[in-house]
């Protein structure tokens, strides 16, 4: 199988065909989304609240990701993995996030890697990039920074931040980044920064016209139950899938039908 490389979801973005990317924490489940075909395999921190159960991505750290990353790594045959660095190890001195990126390369096996912000962090994502590791940008609801936004709403709805954001996305592009994600913005700004850019976008909460989409695949599957966003499309009702058959199980151990004849040695 031919591994989905940077220049091919480049070419995805030129062919008007949409890049389909799903997260991923452990290598069964890579394995299962691999198989399916899903075109990029995102070991997000959002790992620190669908794997973890904190509130926030804040509190996972670099050696948590590289375990996760490598993990999906192993599973992933045909799609292309990108891990996310965690909070705090990209922000500060250049050279600290330069080892932050070469750690997790190496490491963790992934093929790419995702900062969040814009233009504050641009000198490390250039140095980042020039070392020969490819890197996506993310832009919108930066979950790390969501002490400084104060809750989890639509981010650039106003004209001033919308601006900052294109100005971002374009610094983005000519640092190097081989596409971006968008996370909870208008549909229409999304849109624009779409076209304005030639490196892919791939929107979560953003709408239908970036190049490409992500979901959190414990969201889309159903085994998160309080997350419910709008732009959020549930596929599968797997917790009730789950209850149904952890229940039949205690049943089974309950009245012995469990293990039956066939089932012992
Ligand atoms: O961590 C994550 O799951 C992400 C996606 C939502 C883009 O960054
Ligand atoms: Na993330």
């Amino acid at each position: 199988i031919k591994r989905i490389t940077t220049s091919i979801i480049r070419d995805m973005k030129n062919r008007g065909e949409k890049i389909s990317m799903l997260t991923s924490y452990d290598y069964s489940t890579a394995r299962i989304l691999d198989d399916a075909g899903v075109d990029v395999l995102l070991v997000g921190d959002s790992a620190a609240n669908v794997f973890a159960g904190y509130e926030t991505t804040l509190p996972i750290t670099l050696d948590h990701m590289i375990y996760h990353a490598s993990a999906v790594a192993r599973g992933a045959k045909r799609a292309m993995v990108i891990a996310d660095l965690p909070f705090g190890e990209y922000q500060g001195a250049t050279e600290d996030a330069y080892k932050a990126a070469v750690r997790m390369m190496k490491e963790s096996g992934v093929h790419a890697l995702k900062l969040e912000g814009g233009t504050e962090i641009i000198d490390n994502i250039k140095k980042i990039v020039q070392s020969g590791i490819p890197v996506c940008g993310h832009l919108g609801l930066t979950p790390q920074s969501i002490y400084k936004f104060g809750d989890f709403g639509v981010r650039a709805k106003e004209d001033a931040e919308a601006a900052k954001l294109k100005e971002d996305a374009l610094a983005l592009q000519e640092a190097g980044c081989f596409a971006i994600v968008l996370e909870k913005i208008p549909a229409t700004l999304a849109e624009e920064v779409s076209k304005m850019l030639d490196i892919p976008t791939i929107g979560i909460g953003a709408g239908n016209k970036t190049d490409g989409q992500v979901l959190v695949v414990n969201d889309m599957l159903g085994i998160t139950q309080e997350f419910k966003p709008k732009f959020l499309r549930q596929y599968l009702n797997l917790n009730e899938e789950i209850n149904n058959a952890v229940k039949q199980y205690i049943s089974d151990v309950k009245s012995q039908d469990y293990p039956n004849e066939s089932e012992q040695y």
